[in-house]
């Protein structure tokens, strides 16, 4: 077993010489642990993307100069690859990833990989890495493609040159919580997007602009922080890492998406699932005041899966939600995804990839 060098997210945990043997299978939570390849693939402006190849993990090379450091000319995705109960390798909507980097990649005028490359590429990456994919039911090897501006500039240009880079890293639960309630407060000063800017992109700059707030909130104890729009303040957009939904009775509500919202993928897989299980799923403007008066709320992404809200915080008043335990209607759909994703229920919408 070869020496990986890792640098957790979690101190104390893995070392500098950490080794596969290292780790806790049965505590991961979402720190990096490196593993051994990844893939990197370059081309210039105005070519597409042809050829890359599997590298051993390491630092990258990259110029003083790049559109990436300079103009935060980059874009990331997140998917996740399991281990399922029958021994195969599964990952969950790939190609919603690839069509999601392709969308932003054109908003931040960068060439990106073809659905099929960004599907063999996240595939390679994977199974050279086999080892480091968790066992059935305890995690997932979570999938990080970056796409980034690699060229040098000066004055605001694209750059000319660009990187798709995959690396990978085994997860456990994003939340210390796992599927306990987490606990939310709402942001008043800061907003996370605005209309015409980039909030409906996987641009790396929307996540170092919720970085104020959330240290801030986690500092006082909270979770995570709920964003508002930016120009009534007081619509739902999304928390930093995750969408948002809300349940009253047989209702469930999300924010819609209209460029100011991460289109999550996660997101959509549980309108659909929410949708064919029953309940009514509107996508619309949702207020404050319905967030607060709601039977449930939970969220969702990649990372997240589906976290049940256990409360949340406006203007220093605390509104509980279902007394510390995980909602019914979060729990129905946690366990609907995660089921599918396991591969230990039948995948009628084709969503699963070996
Ligand atoms: C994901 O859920 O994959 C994300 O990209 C969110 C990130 C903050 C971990």
């Amino acid at each position: 077993t070869p020496s990986i060098k890792c640098h957790a997210t979690l101190p104390g945990i893995y070392s500098e010489a950490s080794t596969l043997a290292d780790i806790d299978w049965d505590n991961l939570g979402f720190g990096l642990i490196p593993t051994d390849y990844m893939y990197m693939m370059k081309c210039a402006r105005g070519e597409g993307f042809s050829k890359g190849e599997l590298k051993r993990y390491g630092n990258i090379e990259i110029s003083p100069a790049a559109g990436v450091l300079n103009y935060g000319q980059g874009l990331f995705e997140g998917l996740k690859a399991y281990r399922t109960r029958d021994g195969n390798i599964v990952l969950f909507r790939p190609n919603e990833n690839a069509l999601r980097m392709r969308a932003g990649a054109e908003r931040m005028c960068m060439p990106a990989p073809t659905v099929d490359q960004f599907l063999e590429t996240v595939k390679e990456t994977v199974l050279a890495n086999e080892r480091w994919i968790p066992p059935a039911g305890k995690g997932s090897l979570y999938v990080r493609p970056l796409l980034m501006g690699s060229g040098s500039v000066l004055g605001i240009a694209p750059a000319p040159e660009y990187t798709f880079l995959i690396y990978v890293s085994p997860v456990g639960n994003y939340f210390k919580e796992g599927l306990s309630p987490i606990n939310l407060v709402i942001e008043n000063d800061f907003h996370r997007a605005s209309p015409g800017g980039t909030g409906g992109v996987k641009t790396i700059g929307n996540y170092a602009a919720v970085l104020k707030a959330h240290t801030a909130a986690k500092a006082k104890g909270y979770s995570d922080v709920l964003y508002l729009d930016c120009v009534h303040k007081k619509y739902l957009e999304e928390v930093s890492s995750c969408n948002v939904f809300v349940v009253k009775g047989n209702t469930i509500c999300t924010p819609a998406i209209k460029g100011t919202i991460l289109p999550g993928i996660t997101r959509k897989s549980i309108i659909d699932i929410a949708r064919g299980l029953g309940f009514e799923v509107l996508e619309q403007l949702v207020s404050v005041d319905e967030l607060l008066n709601a039977d449930e709320v939970f969220c969702t992404g990649t990372a997240v899966v589906v976290s049940p809200v256990g409360s949340i915080t406006y203007m220093d008043e605390r509104t509980a939600f279902g007394d510390g335990k995980v909602g019914r209607v979060s729990q129905q759909l946690y366990t609907a995804l995660t089921s599918l994703q396991m591969g230990l229920s039948e995948d009628q919408k084709g969503w699963i990839v070996k």
